[in-house]
């Protein structure tokens, strides 16, 4: 061991097959999955995935040394990954594809056969969390108890199936309603006697999660929803070593936020207003359409700002800010979300400037590789016997999940620093500050 290095933790090497299992199969699901499969085949490149394209820096920059990310650190590879799932809509994954419209038939059509063998277990749902939609492949009797125990037997069931070693859950479902911890939350005993009497506290998504953590599943929740940010599923979860994180994929305008909010906030510059507008036409944004949905949204796209900016920190700069976000269901634009921000902000001696971002962007196009990399680097952690909050992949959400008392780091700048720290950490490898002072002589005496 070199005379800077730390204790290597020990990181299990990604032997075997890993199956990652969705909860929803639509928009993002299905894009990710069909990149997967195209990837492999050679057919496409997984772009804007850190674990297939990124590369890390291995210590000083004399050196010269900066792998590819998934050469540094044992991750199982695209062509051992299985993939399966559940939705309330029985599309297989080449008729989802077709559905959601984000990928051409060109880039459909030439892996048809392996996109249609994947097909959508049934689902657990409720009307009380979703409103907009109403689908048929659902399992329609039994206790939420009952439920739980179906979903156990399908994530052990696809495991046997497709021989896989370990098996990761990604959340890709539709944003629930709003809801707030309550009792049945509180501990696994009262959770459990929740599912046991139909507790309607429990939306469909803290199921699934349930039933991951007791297979011992990683469980990465893509949307808004509340479902393993509670102290029952926190303890469990920390407990028994099995990775949660959460919440929201970071893409579209909040991924902008947090590149460019950093910078002001740097510079000094302040801020007055933030007046941000979506238009999007998905099934997403039908689920979104309805304010209870909405909220839940809402509420993980505002907290961004504030961490940044910390106005009780800098109240001259920020004290004021005026955030606004709305997201309006507009179907003609379909996955191809637009976006516009107003950014109203001053400099020095006061004087106002403005900013304006108009993204056009792709929703499911962002969204997919954060699948990908969410769903290899919770198995990672499961590998390395990191359980519980991997607040070290908050680089990938809006709403980062921590643990309480701490508050989440929104900027991605020291998100990123965070997660490659984290590599390097496990690898034994020394951490990287930026300082670069050891490249000059300012210690002589
Ligand atoms: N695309 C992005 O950029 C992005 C960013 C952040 C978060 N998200 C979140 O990711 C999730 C997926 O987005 P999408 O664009 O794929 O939406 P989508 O509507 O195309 O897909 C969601 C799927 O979940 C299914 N579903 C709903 N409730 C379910 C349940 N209880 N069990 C199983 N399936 C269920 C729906 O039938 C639907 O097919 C949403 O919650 C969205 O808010 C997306």
């Amino acid at each position: 061991m070199s005379k800077n290095s730390k204790p290597k933790l020990t990181v299990k090497e990604a032997t075997g097959k890993l199956g990652i299992l969705t909860p929803g199969m639509g928009a993002v699901a299905s894009t990710f999955i069909a990149g997967c499969i195209a990837s492999r085949k050679g057919l496409s490149k997984p772009l804007g995935s850190l674990t297939q394209m990124g590369r890390i820096r291995i210590g000083k920059r004399t050196e010269g040394k900066s792998p590819l990310v998934k050469e540094y650190i044992s991750l199982t590879s695209l062509e051992n990954l299985e993939f399966g799932g559940w939705d309330i809509f029985s599309d297989n994954m080449y008729e989802a594809c077709k559905r959601a419209a984000v990928l051409k038939p060109e880039d459909i059509e030439p892996i048809k056969e392996e996109l249609s063998a994947i097909k959508p277990m049934k689902a657990v749902f409720s009307e009380k969390y979703i409103q907009r939609i109403r689908g048929e492949n659902i399992i329609k009797e039994g206790t939420l108890w009952e439920k739980a125990q179906m979903l156990r037997a399908d994530i052990q069931n696809f495991k046997k199936e497709k021989n896989c070693e370990r098996v990761v859950m990604v959340w890709c479902g539709s944003t629930e309603a709003y809801c707030e911890p309550s009792e049945v939350h509180m501990t696994m005993e009262a959770f459990e006697a929740g599912l046991k009497a139909d507790s309607d506290k429990i939306p469909p998504s803290q199921v699934y999660a349930y039933a991951a953590l007791k297979e011992g599943v990683p469980y990465a929740n893509g949307a808004p929803n509340l479902t393993v940010d509670i102290p029952a599923f926190v303890k469990y979860s920390t407990e028994h070593r099995v990775p949660i994180a959460g919440r929201d994929f970071k893409t579209g305008q909040t991924l902008m936020k947090t590149i460019l909010a950093p910078g002001f906030k740097v510079r000094g510059l302040g801020i007055k207003g933030w007046y941000s507008i979506n238009i999007l036409g998905n099934r997403d944004g039908e689920v979104l359409d309805h304010p209870d949905n909405f909220k839940t949204k809402e509420v993980s796209k505002l907290g961004v700002l504030q961490t940044i900016l910390q106005p009780e920190l800098y109240p001259e700069q920020y004290g004021d800010l005026y955030h606004k976000v709305l997201i309006n269901y507009y179907p003609p634009r379909g996955d191809n979300k637009e976006g516009w921000d107003n950014i109203d902000i001053f400099g020095w001696m006061g004087y106002d400037m403005q900013i304006k971002v108009n993204f056009l962007c792709r929703d499911s196009i962002l969204a997919a590789p954060l699948v990908l990399d969410l769903a290899l680097f919770m198995d990672l952690a499961g590998r390395t016997g990191f359980g519980g909050i991997q607040e070290w992949l908050s680089f990938y959400f809006k709403a980062p999940q921590v643990k309480e008392g701490l508050y989440p780091e929104h900027d991605i700048f020291i998100q990123s620093m965070k997660l490659k720290n984290t590599l390097r950490a496990m690898k034994g490898d020394v951490e990287i500050t930026h300082t670069g002072l050891d490249y000059y002589d300012y210690y002589q005496e």
